[in-house]
């Protein structure tokens, strides 16, 4: 390094904790989401839910809506078909009604849309629409889903004569079954992950404008992955790809919720272009609560095989997933249940066995990857329920347990019972690193001698790694569609430069941190630099964001991209430096003559000669385009620690402590990725502590409004005490960096819940469904008895 080479941290390079520069518009009120967006002549759209879960529809008049002066138009199911457009293809190769035509088959279903001069109207109008139903028996469960006799809810297939989607299974069943017939103990649990919801604080919406004079249709929408929606409306409205353009303006928030299409886009696009003006359709809090991608809703019934000193030998897993109506999550296709078997990747388990079933019912559809790697969070809490009752069982320390069956950091490359391959990780080092951080010793003493006056105190522990960034073409696709990414970089001649991904931020900082590695790359700094992503008519093809999946992939992209560029400023450096490029050497934002260091130009002057001094031959610009095909997943590695003290006299529970080692390799942004840790622990201990959807045996969704469902607060929120101290790198990303997005949000529920847990050793209890609400942790104390928070539920008592 020569004395003129830049400093990475001062022009906002990796490493550098440079302020989210989104946030300059976001905390001023001058974001521009899809809502904020008015086009001249533009129309409004409601739509008209079910209040039923299941029922026939007899009847739908729409007369009296047609009658209120400022509707335009009245779509129902039947009007879709003679487009072929009531039922549309889901990401799993399912269907799903767009309007009901036959049944509606959950609470909240679409049934009709009303389109008027404002949304008042329209919503007026929708209440005229005059449904006939004939109720049928509603299915709330998977076990009502499989009873002997139960409803049809997908009548409407060919070939379809039960309630079951799938049923898929992975590992190796007899190998399995040996190593069980060897087990010293087995150590078995049975729990359901509950309903949850991403619940995003902008809804979903979009505004479809179909412009006549050109045949092009542009719509604006809240959608995670742009051109998957290109794609998509392409194959099913049967408009050329190239006259679609959608545009994700910012977004508040998605989680996976703003991945599916939805009928409103559809019914928004068919209007626009009926009625050849722009239609807005704005969904309401309990319309997205109500009828969008639900998360989770998943049964297990698992087994370790033990051997007497701790070390396991099989693993065995029956799941139940709950997908509603219609099967329409996004999955790799070739796994039915997402990423579910890279459960125990963390642990050298020899071998396992998965049987997963996918279940309809009357419950709105989804599964969706929420702030998850396609099922990998609870992947990852049955994992992580499973390590502490079997170390409850063997009566070992939580901690020692996890320790003598973590993967060592020399068995790396390592491959899980269930083929994926880990590279990389620390896994000791940041167990202990937590341990000292959390006092492990000391509480313990303490425990024991709270127990003694009657106090539960206990120490939750969940460490995980994860696959995140999905994926390698070999394996990962949707749709047969690759799950590459893409970025795109143009220097201009005066040294500033745009980037433009196929991924699409919804929050997470990507303008920020896709700048800072251009900046790595090219020593550009990163305020010299501006990004976009969501317009499908500039941005390069890409699959979008979501399972964290956008620096692993879209994030390599941006350094390969910055690399090619730089490979053509090294000619360009060679050219104006009279020089071979052999003898050009690089260093943070400069070339210079390896024999005269002295002697150099700097990037912005190489930038400059693309554009007015290139040698002969060589064509102008400076920029580049690349298409990232990533060798492998990223595995970043998580340890959370969790302190409680239950009150047995009420149920309530406090945290006293919360401890988080993160290790997700090289660090873009520390203080970014600080952020999404602390944003994740808070989703962790909502779903440990108050959020779940559920049903009573009507079907009735509860947890459709902020009263039911709910959003921790600072109030309730735990502090955090985070620690970055271990760093593996992953080996194949071209800086090293792993995903973070998620790795709070899908390893720390277990922390939470263990820790109550451990509370309640010795009472008994195996396990208490999540939320563990104070009623709940109350009956499991005085009863001794797990607690299950399988839905039906009791309400309106
Ligand atoms: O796909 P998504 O953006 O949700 O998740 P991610 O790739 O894990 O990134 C979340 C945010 O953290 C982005 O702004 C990343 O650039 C940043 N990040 C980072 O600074 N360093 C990492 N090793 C991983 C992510």
């Amino acid at each position: 390094m020569t004395s003129q080479a830049l400093d990475e941290i001062k022009i906002g390079g990796l490493g550098a904790s440079r302020k989210r520069v989104e946030d300059n518009r976001f905390i001023r009120g001058t974001g521009n989401y899809t809502d904020d967006i008015t086009l001249p002549g533009m129309l409004h759209m409601e739509i008209l839910r079910s209040p039923l879960a299941h029922a026939r529809i007899k009847s739908i008049d729409t007369r009296r809506a047609w009658e209120v002066p400022g509707v335009h138009l009245v779509l129902t199911g039947e009007m879709m078909a003679t487009r072929n457009l009531a039922w549309m293809p889901t990401l799993s190769y399912d269907t799903q009604a767009v309007l009901a035509t036959d049944k509606v088959r959950f609470q909240g279903q679409e049934v009709a849309c009303v389109i008027a001069d404002d949304p008042y109207i329209a919503k007026d109008a929708c209440e005229l629409i005059d449904v006939e139903y004939e109720p049928l028996p509603p299915i709330v469960n998977p076990t009502q889903a499989q009873a002997q006799g139960a409803p049809l809810i997908r009548d409407d297939k060919e070939n379809q004569h039960d309630n079951v989607i799938y049923n898929w299974e992975v590992g190796d069943r007899e190998g399995t079954d040996r190593a069980f017939e060897q087990a010293d103990v087995i150590s078995a649990l049975q729990l359901h992950y509950p309903r949850s919801h991403p619940s995003p604080i902008e809804c979903c919406g979009s505004i479809a404008d179909f412009n006549r004079s050109t045949s092009k249709l542009t719509v604006y929408m809240t959608s995670q992955a742009p051109h998957i929606v290109r794609a998509a409306v392409a194959l099913v409205a049967e408009i050329p790809e190239h006259m679609i353009r959608i545009i994700s303006p910012d977004i508040g928030g998605g989680f996976g919720n703003k991945v599916p299409v939805y009928p409103g886009y559809v019914c928004s696009i068919l209007a626009s272009i009926l009625l050849e003006r722009p239609v807005k359709w704005i969904e309401d809090k309990s319309g997205n609560l109500i009828s969008t991608g639900f998360a989770r809703d998943v049964y297990l019934d698992g087994e370790l095989a033990l051997r007497r000193d701790g070390k396991i030998l099989a693993v065995r897993m029956r799941t139940d997933a709950d997908h509603g109506a219609f099967f329409s999550d996004a999955q790799p296709s070739k796994f039915k249940i997402g990423l579910m078997h890279s459960t125990f990747a963390a642990y050298d388990v020899p071998v396992g066995h998965i049987m997963a079933r996918g279940l309809y019912t009357n419950k709105a559809p989804g599964g969706v990857a929420y702030r998850c790697s396609f099922r990998v969070t609870e992947a990852m809490f049955f994992q992580e329920r499973m390590m502490h009752a079997a170390a409850e069982d063997l009566g070992m320390d939580q901690a020692e347990f996890r320790r003598i069956n973590f993967v060592r950091d020399d068995d790396f490359p390592h491959r899980t019972p269930f083929g994926f391959l880990t590279d990389s990780g620390q896994y000791g080092e940041c167990l202990d690193v937590g341990l000292k951080a959390v006092g492990y010793e000391d509480f313990r003493a303490r425990q024991a001698a709270a127990r003694k006056e009657g106090r539960l105190l206990g120490l939750g522990i969940s460490t995980m790694t994860e696959p995140l960034g999905a994926g390698n073409s070999r394996e990962y696709d949707i749709l047969g569609i690759k799950m590459f990414d893409s970025a795109e970089l143009r220097v201009h001649m005066t040294g500033k430069a745009i980037v433009r991904t196929g991924a699409k931020t919804q929050g997470q900082g990507h303008e920020t941190t896709w700048a800072q590695i251009v900046a790595h790359e090219l020593g550009i700094p990163a305020e010299d630099i501006i990004v976009e992503e969501g317009d499908t008519d500039t941005a390069p093809f890409g699959m979008g964001t979501y399972a964290s999946r956008s620096t692993p992939v879209a994030g390599a992209a941006v350094a390969m991209a910055a690399r090619k560029v730089r490979a053509k400023a090294r000619k360009l450096a060679a050219h104006l430096l009279e020089v071979s490029e052999e003898d050009v050497e690089w260093e943070l934002g400069r070339f210079y003559v390896r024999s005269a260091p002295d002697r150099g130009v700097t990037i912005q002057e190489c930038a400059m000669a693309a554009y007015s001094n290139m040698p002969d031959g060589m064509e102008p610009g400076l920029e580049n385009v690349s298409y990232y095909d990533p060798p492998n997943l990223t595995w970043p590695f998580a340890a959370y620690f969790v302190t409680v003290e239950v009150d047995p006299a009420t149920g309530v529970w406090d945290v006293l402590n919360m401890v988080a080692v993160d290790d997700c390799g090289v660090r873009i942004n520390p203080m970014i990725v600080e952020g999404q840790i602390m944003g994740g622990l808070t989703e962790a201990y909502a779903m440990a502590n108050m959020q779940f959807q559920t049903y009573d045996a009507e079907g009735n969704c509860v947890g459709a409004n902020y009263m039911d469902y709910l959003l921790p607060t600072a109030w309730e929120t735990p502090g955090y005490e985070l620690h970055s101290e271990i760093m593996t790198p992953c080996p194949h990303h071209p800086i090293g960096a792993k995903g973070i997005g998620e790795c709070a949000a899908v390893g720390g529920p277990a922390a939470f819940v263990n820790a109550v847990m451990d509370a309640l050793s010795g009472t008994g209890v195996r396990n208490v469904d999540m939320p563990l609400l104070p009623d709940r942790v109350w009956q499991a104390i005085t009863t001794g008895q797990d607690v299950s928070g399988a839905p039906p539920v009791k309400t309106g008592d």
